[in-house]
């Protein structure tokens, strides 16, 4: 095994068709601020977004985007959140953004998701993990209407036969450990 600390993934960067409505998208919908904002190759746009002041940026949108939105671009970006509170919080501002589509909630076993397709077409993530660590792929849908317990309870009982199920704090420890990272 290489000798070097783990890696956190820190940003994704990638290309949009019209930039202020893309900037506005993940400022309005996801609270991300606008850092930096300038140009490269003379004519194109390029801006960096945070939320987070431990990075930088944790988006960087670069203009000049060229295949149409019904082009295979990426899969998805997914990002952390601290709260079902505020999952809710997101899904209702998804729901109000013009040009969001396919927005739906599934819980993998180990994490309660939202996701969407951002108004160009790109599908993006927004997570809290559960207690749970599952195998993956794992996906089912899931009422984001419900109280916070009524879908941890729902949660614990899809889970229950589920032989892969291990509290979620043993299995980083167990990885931790394979990984040498103790
Ligand atoms: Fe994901």
């Amino acid at each position: 095994m290489v000798d070097v600390p783990p890696l956190s993934i820190s940003h994704a960067g990638f290309h949009v068709f019209d930039m202020s409505r893309m900037v506005d998208f993940f400022a309005t919908v996801y609270g991300f601020h606008i850092v930096d904002h300038g140009t490269y190759e003379e004519t194109e746009e390029i801006t960096f977004l945070s939320t987070d002041p431990s990075d930088h940026h944790q988006l960087v949108l670069y203009s000049g985007r060229t295949k149409s939105d019904d082009d295979v671009h990426y899969n998805h970006i997914s990002f952390r959140a601290d709260s079902m509170a505020r999952l809710r919080t997101f899904h209702a501002a998804l729901k109000d953004y013009p040009g969001v589509t396919r927005i739906n909630t599934i819980v993998h076993g180990n994490a309660w998701s939202v996701y969407c397709f951002d108004p160009e077409g790109n599908r993006t993530e927004v997570f809290i993990d559960t207690p749970w660590h599952v195998a993956q792929p794992f996906g089912v849908p899931f009422d984001l209407s419900l109280s916070d317990e009524e879908i941890y309870n729902w949660t614990a009982e899809l889970l229950k036969d589920n032989e892969t199920v291990v509290p979620f704090d043993e299995w980083r420890a167990s990885r931790a450990k394979e990984w040498g990272l103790q």
